[in-house]
């Protein structure tokens, strides 16, 4: 084989895998793209509340703010219950994972009142008591927000199976953001109303 032929044939192996890399990034974009969708029509109040846009000014983990933490959440709970056809209320199940971290302060900065350590323990209780008062709150919606750090919280049990797939895609979301595999934006200056 000449010098020539050996080059046209590695092209052809290049372009042969950029076109296969180009169509997995149009099935993954295409992918989020309806996942957005979903949240879109299911929670369209909470996503344009001017406290649920404040929380792109607070960090989660690594770079990510609470907001995309939040809808990263939603989104995984969606795929999970799709990849594994868990039969759910999927309206309630994304409002859920939504407003599941509504605490609405800045938990990397403790005080007396909040000192930072507890955060874990008491955030599901202030972030019900948050959504309680802008939102009127299924059940479902009360148990995912409420029950959404077990085992941590040992005797608030999730009782319903959204709730449980609320749970799991938030140690997922939360374990990848933190080693900086989920890349956020870091957060953003926006004007905040008082949650707790
Ligand atoms: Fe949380
Ligand atoms: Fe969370």
């Amino acid at each position: 084989m000449t010098e020539r032929e050996r080059s046209q044939m590695r092209q052809r192996r290049d372009s042969l895998r950029t076109r296969r890399q180009v169509e997995r990034w149009k099935r993954k974009f295409e992918r989020h793209r309806e996942l957005h969708r979903q949240i879109c029509e299911a929670a369209p109040d909470i996503l344009g509340s001017r406290n649920f846009i404040s929380t792109k000014g607070h960090i989660q983990h690594g770079d990510m703010t609470v907001n995309q933490h939040c809808v990263n959440v939603a989104k995984l709970s969606i795929a999970i219950s799709e990849k594994l056809h868990v039969r759910c209320q999927k309206r309630e199940m994304i409002r859920g994972a939504l407003l599941h971290d509504y605490f609405l302060y800045d938990w990397h900065v403790g005080d007396a009142k909040k000192p930072q350590n507890l955060h874990g323990f008491y955030h599901p209780g202030i972030a019900l008591k948050n959504a309680s008062k802008e939102y009127d709150l299924t059940p479902r919606e009360k148990d995912i927000i409420e029950k959404h750090m077990w085992p941590l919280t040992l005797t608030k049990i999730p009782r319903c199976r959204e709730a449980w797939i609320v749970t799991t895609a938030d140690k997922w979301c939360s374990l990848l953001e933190t080693v900086h595999y989920f890349h956020g934006h870091g957060k953003v200056d926006v004007d905040q109303d008082d949650g707790e």
